[in-house]
């Protein structure tokens, strides 16, 4: 096991950590991924400890993976569910995380509508945070999940060109993909519709395509996003056929890129929205059940990481 240290007592975003740390974390998970192919699946490392859930929102791939890799590793894993709690009784994000940080967790990972909600958490508690998506803002462990599912699967990221197409304003997967992966060398663009890019400011460089054909030419990652109705303070201008004709990924449109390019979806996903359900099952072209495999490992990784001081290791 690599021994570098890792300078972070919470994991609240891409954004504060140099491309070593993320290698860090990447190799890390290595060792999970083998693990977690056995059929034993038991490590005692976090014996002892203990793991909140705490999502405010939905999900399947993000709560479940966490609960899975706390548990192979031994911790206590509980989740709050925020349906039949106190949260309805009008009681504030920081009260509630205060109390549920009285009852000593080790550990705590939050998902929350509001942009900011982790690092508010973060803040207040005396244990380790994750954040496990937050409004628009970041979901650091996708963004991770996703570079070791490209190096895994093409065997480096360095000098990849990758698209990420979509709704890139909504997206906290497209905001933490954009800031690991140039960070480890990749050439990244996006595309989508003009309504569902941000500003080109605000992506610091980063080429953005209203033409998603143009944008896909020669891409060795083609990375797909749903559209974020929840988000969308009115509806989309375009009908879904419409948006599938311009911006849908099928076995067509994917002959523009690399010979042996690779398609991506954090999911959940919209078959024949974004992406041609028959692509997103061809094993040999996608790589969105191993993104949801990769998930777990990652998750392992930064649940050891963020707990070996405390471990005493
Ligand atoms: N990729 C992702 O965050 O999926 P869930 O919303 O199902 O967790």
């Amino acid at each position: 096991m690599t021994a570098a240290p890792f300078p972070h007592r919470h994991l609240l975003g891409i954004e504060g950590l140099s491309a070593d740390d993320i290698r860090f974390i990447l190799d890390e998970a290595e060792q999970w991924v083998d693990f977690n192919r056995q059929p034993r699946k038991h490590d005692k490392r976090l014996e002892g400890l203990t793991q909140f859930n705490v999502f405010f929102e939905n999900s399947t791939r993000t709560l479940f993976s966490f609960e899975a890799a706390g548990k192979r590793l031994g911790a206590t894993v509980l989740d709050f569910r925020v349906a039949g709690s106190s949260v309805h009784k009008g009681e504030s994000l920081i009260d509630t995380a205060l109390t549920l940080d009285a009852m000593r967790p080790d550990v705590m990972v939050v998902r929350h509508q509001s942009t900011g909600a982790p690092a508010e958490v973060a803040a207040a508690v005396d244990c380790a945070v994750i954040n496990a998506g937050d409004g628009t803002g970041e979901h650091p462990t996708q963004a991770l999940l996703d570079a070791l599912t490209i190096r895994r699967r093409v065997g480096r990221i360095e000098g990849l060109k990758v698209v990420i197409c979509g709704d890139i304003r909504h997206s906290r997967v497209a905001k933490s993909n954009l800031l690991s992966l140039p960070r480890l060398g990749a050439e990244v663009r996006v595309a989508g519709p003009p309504e569902l890019l941000p500003s080109p400011e605000s992506l610091g460089g980063i080429p953005v395509f209203s033409d998603f054909d143009e944008s896909i030419e020669g891409a060795d990652v083609v990375m797909m996003l749903r559209i974020q109705r929840e988000r969308l303070e009115s509806g989309l201008s375009v009908s879904l056929e419409d948006y599938h004709a311009r911006y849908g990924l099928t076995s067509e449109r994917l002959a523009r890129a690399a010979p042996d390019a690779i398609v991506m979806h954090p999911g959940p996903m919209n078959r024949g929205v974004e992406i041609d359900g028959e692509l997103a099952d061809d094993r040999s072209r996608s790589a969105i059940l191993d993104q949801v495999e990769m998930g777990v490992a990652v998750r392992m990784a930064c649940l050891d990481i963020l707990t070996r001081e405390r471990r005493g290791g």
